[in-house]
């Protein structure tokens, strides 16, 4: 691997097969990420998404090809996953879900909590460190995943469309807050999304995906500066821009999975 590169994807290919049919989900991706970007994909419904993170989280083995995750501190875990919809333990109190992953890393007692209630004032949650899940809203409960996934410090984050569930005042808040505390980490991130205002808000780079097979149709630089705001990013004309290539990459590619 390269000195820059964080993730490295070769020839990537993914087969499902069962006794009946075979869907290959991914064909042949080739892919760099760079050692703390911010890299966004967006793709139709059922291109391999989910798969390719699932893969690069090591929940699920390729067909074909190598990945290759750079650790650069064999402490700490290679990825965290923050998936879609919440995925809190429910018999854990709030500050006990963020610091679960550094309980497993066995981080003593004191330093985890210290750790774990700085990730929830950043997210606006020190208040409800000793709530349970269900007296949380779906917006809280999903700032806990993503408390958790920054608080196990992982090299790598993953993100599966971790705000598509939510309505749209509360993910407005959501990528706001996530990008703040992205910008002060440096943290390498995959963050996968159906939403073409979201890729452009938190990205570096966005990796456009084809219809099934999911192979990479396009990479798109987004160039505008950061720390970056949604409203004013939105009157931009680069916005504009880069929405309509985005969108007619994508259009393509969705009327292809309609079929
Ligand atoms: N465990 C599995 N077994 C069989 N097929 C699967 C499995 N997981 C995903 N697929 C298939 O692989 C393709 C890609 O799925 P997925 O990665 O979930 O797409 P996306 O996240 O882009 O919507 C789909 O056709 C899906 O049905
Ligand atoms: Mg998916």
């Amino acid at each position: 691997m390269e000195k820059k590169e964080a993730i490295r994807i070769e020839n990537l290919t993914k087969v499902f097969k069962s006794r009946s049919s075979e869907v290959v989900a991914l064909k042949n991706i080739n892919l760099s990420v760079r050692d703390g970007e911010f890299l966004a994909i967006v793709g139709p419904s059922g291109c391999g998404k989910s798969t390719l993170l699932r893969i690069l989280a090591g929940l699920e083995k390729q067909t074909e090809g190598n990945i290759y995750i750079k650790a650069k501190d064999s402490t700490k875990p290679l990825t965290a996953v923050v998936f879609q919809g919440d995925a809190v333990f429910p018999w854990m109190k709030v500050i006990e879900n963020v610091e679960y992953g550094l309980r497993i890393r066995r981080v003593p007692p004191h330093e985890r909590r210290r750790i774990a209630t700085s990730y929830l004032r950043l997210m606006g949650l020190e208040n409800f460190a000793h709530y349970y899940p269900h007296q949380l809203s779906g917006g809280m409960k999903q700032r806990v995943n993503v408390a958790r996934a920054f608080a196990s410090d992982p090299e790598i984050l993953l993100m599966d469309e971790p705000f598509g569930a939510l309505d749209e005042q509360n993910r407005l808040i959501l990528q706001q807050e996530l990008l703040r505390i992205w910008e002060g980490s440096g943290k390498t991130t995959v963050f996968i999304t159906h939403s073409i205002d979201e890729a452009i808000f938190l990205g570096d780079r966005i990796v456009v995906m084809t219809a099934q097979p999911g192979r990479i149709k396009a990479i798109l630089d987004v160039d505008l500066a950061r720390p970056r705001d949604m409203l004013f990013m939105k009157s931009t004309p680069q916005f504009a821009e880069l929405y309509k290539k985005v969108w007619e990459l994508l259009r393509e590619e969705v009327l292809k999975a309609r079929k």
